[in-house]
């Protein structure tokens, strides 16, 4: 069977600052995309992380479908609706169009997706990140596709041997879409020229050379292009297929242990490390750090397992504690919070 997953996310509005929605809000989305997705979507999840909502939909209507994006962005409006009568912060903050046109690319939303033929057992996960931008996914993609260090399958299985083909999106480029398309092993070079340089080259989607077939998906959406100003961060979303033609599940989330500097931490004006966070948690120091979450599924027929939350596992509290000292630092070296003990 041939599905889709199609990830959509907004900020909406949120509790507090930019810190996480509220119950009535998250329940508005979820109640739309049950109620006016039925017949259309064969499943969904609804999450969110820091202040950003996730819509997560599986069907058979191929990436960039009218009538799913439709689906999103009016239960981003309802989720609006419920913000505007509480509110909340930043009520309708990514909805950066009054109208509806087709699709929610160029709209503000974050959208991430893939199309392919399902395998008989077939693990994704789904990674949301927030107070940050696209390019945070270019080293924990880099590390787990063309690394071998990181992901001794691509040594080990002829599949992964043949390597990937990264397309990667100029998002400084504003006249329309320019894009890069480098292989692996032999462009390794130019793609790590390439991914160093986060804030303008960004991971757009990486494909099993072996298999031909789709391994990532990442959306590459900068608020500042649409808007033409500062209005949020892009807080991006991901989807990577796990096992077989692919990495390990393991070999895709060891990168976030580093706790690597991103962009977009505070105002959008400092670079602060990336904490792996449990879903549906909200943020805090900093308006930060900048957290990415994750959410492992198995899909069946397009229908969902539950999510299981990678980064609640008892090794990423190590990482975070980590990564709380070196955000620290950073703030401190800005001289806006005391420096703290090495
Ligand atoms: P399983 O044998 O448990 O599938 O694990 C394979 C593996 O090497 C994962 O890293
Ligand atoms: P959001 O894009 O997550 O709303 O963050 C805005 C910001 O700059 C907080 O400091
Ligand atoms: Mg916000
Ligand atoms: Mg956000």
């Amino acid at each position: 069977m041939r599905i889709t997953l199609s990830v959509i996310k907004a900020d909406i509005g949120s509790i507090g600052g930019h810190i996480q929605p509220s119950r009535r809000l998250l329940e508005a989305v979820r109640r739309h995309v049950a109620d006016a997705g039925a017949g259309l979507i064969l499943d969904h999840y609804v999450g969110y992380t820091g202040d950003d909502v996730a819509i997560l939909m599986t069907h058979t209507h191929g990436p960039g479908a009218e009538a799913v994006h439709a689906l999103a962005w009016e239960a981003f409006r309802a989720g609006t609706e419920v913000a505007r009568a509480q509110g909340l912060y930043g009520a309708g903050q990514d909805l950066l169009k009054e109208a509806f046109s087709g699709n929610v690319r160029g709209m503000g939303p974050a959208v991430a997706e893939m199309a392919f033929e399902e395998r008989p057992n077939e693990p994704f996960l789904f990674f949301a990140a927030d107070k940050t931008d696209p390019g945070a996914y270019n080293l924990p993609l880099y590390l787990a596709f063309a690394d071998p260090m990181t992901t001794s399958g691509l040594l080990l299985s002829p599949e992964l041997g043949e390597g990937f083909r990264f397309v990667i999106m100029d998002v400084a480029c504003t006249e329309g879409d320019r894009v890069i398309e480098l292989q692996t092993p032999e462009d390794l070079y130019d793609l790590a020229a390439l991914l160093r340089d986060p804030e303008r080259y960004v991971v757009e989607s990486v494909w099993s050379r072996a298999a031909g077939e789709i391994a990532a998906a990442a959306s590459t959406t900068r608020l500042h292009n649409i808007a033409g100003k500062y209005v949020g961060k892009d807080d991006p979303v991901l989807l990577v297929r796990a096992q077989k033609h692919f990495p390990a599940t393991g070999e895709i989330l060891a990168p976030y242990a580093t706790g690597h500097f991103v962009g977009g931490g505070m105002r959008g004006s400092h670079h602060m490390p990336l904490m792996p966070v449990p879903l549906n948690a909200g943020i805090s120091y900093f308006d930060g750090p900048p957290v990415v979450s994750c959410a492992a599924f198995c899909v069946h027929e397009g229908r969902l397992t539950e999510p299981v939350d990678a980064f609640a596992h008892p090794f990423w509290d190590a990482v975070r504690h980590r990564v709380a000292r070196k955000a620290r630092r950073c703030a401190a070296r800005a001289s806006l919070a005391p420096p703290c003990s090495p």
